[in-house]
């Protein structure tokens, strides 16, 4: 169905709607008494990490796990990348040990797309520099479609550091393609260059922008991105992007409040409008195992794009085998 994940642009709203409606029968794994089924036996899923990660690795090695893969995490610190092993090397190595699938997080944008010239293995996107991070869009879909039971027809606000975002050029391509309105807001320096080709609207004004949100997604500041200022200060920042509750009881009734995490506490989003009853963030966090299974299952094991069978609730039969 889909041979590698690369970007959110190359998934039709058919691909993604199967991936979604996939992770929502997996979900349901995680609620057994012994969270696992027997689907991916046998197959070897490398996460390889040139750059850090704390949800999004630990989330595709639970979901490699949960579908009974073998996981083997590679991280370039503690490896011969330290000794100057290349990234060709390094995937050779891994298409030399036969692995079946790669999670590749990296610096540079394409590395991912680079990878599927070396190796046969199933290559998933796991982040590269600031162009793609497929999974975490597609987790963001699903808690969407799962909270306000559909896509179409929401108004989305992105906000905050687009400019320095693979999420956002991921999340915001796979809102367009599902049939949401999307409006970027922040400030003209943390915007992209060309956002006017995005198919989104633009705002800098973040108050008038609230009233109209349906979901409200922040992203972090990417000070480690920031080679320059791009703004002030952290408070000045907090002050006109930040979400607080004032600002969160500006959303219409139902809107939710989204964020990728790691967040900055206290700069774009306060700690208890982080934590109100409209924040999806941990559940993005959830949401982002079953995405991943889903993922995996469809790439590895449900070549035909069959929507998953995984067996009656409470069971761990045997009739997941792809
Ligand atoms: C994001 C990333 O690494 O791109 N985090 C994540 O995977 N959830 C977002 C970020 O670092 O701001």
């Amino acid at each position: 169905m889909i041979p590698h994940l690369l970007s959110m642009q190359d998934l039709s709203v058919d691909q993604i709607t199967a991936i979604l409606d996939t992770a929502e029968t997996l979900k349901e794994i995680a609620l057994r008494p012994i969270a696992k089924v027997p689907t991916l036996r046998g197959r070897t899923v490398c996460n390889l990490f040139f750059e850090d990660s704390t949800r999004t690795r630990i989330s595709f090695e639970i979901a490699a796990k949960r579908l009974s893969a073998d996981v083997i995490n590679f991280s370039a610190k503690g490896s011969s990348v330290s000794k100057g092993e290349g990234f060709k090397d390094t995937a050779l190595t891994l298409q030399a040990m036969g692995v079946d699938a790669i999670v590749v997080r990296h610096a540079a944008s394409g590395a991912p797309q680079q990878l599927t010239r070396w190796v046969d293995a199933k290559v998933l996107n796991a982040g590269d520099g600031w162009h793609q991070h497929p999974t975490q869009g597609l987790l963001d879909l699903f808690t969407i479609r799962e909270r306000l039971g559909h896509i179409e027809g929401l108004r989305a606000a992105v906000v905050g550091d687009v400019f320095h975002s693979r999420v956002a050029r991921s999340v915001v391509q796979g809102l367009l393609t599902m049939g949401a309105e999307v409006t970027i807001v922040g400030p003209p320096t943390l915007l992209p260059p060309r956002v006017d080709t995005w198919g989104t609207a633009v705002s800098h004004d973040l108050d008038a922008v609230l009233p109209k949100t349906d979901v409200l997604y922040l992203l972090r500041v990417q000070q480690e991105r920031m080679g320059e200022q791009f703004f002030p200060s952290s408070r000045e920042y907090a002050r006109i992007w930040g979400v607080d509750r004032d600002r969160l009881a500006r959303l219409p009734e139902g809107a939710v409040v989204m964020h990728p995490g790691p967040m900055n506490r206290g700069v774009e989003v306060t700690a208890d409008a982080a934590d109100a009853p409209n924040s999806m963030i941990q559940l993005q966090v959830t949401n982002g195992i079953a995405v991943r299974m889903s993922c995996l299952y469809l790439m590895l094991g449900g070549e035909d794009g069959r929507a998953a069978d995984v067996g009656g609730r409470g069971s761990n039969s045997e009739r997941v085998e792809a």
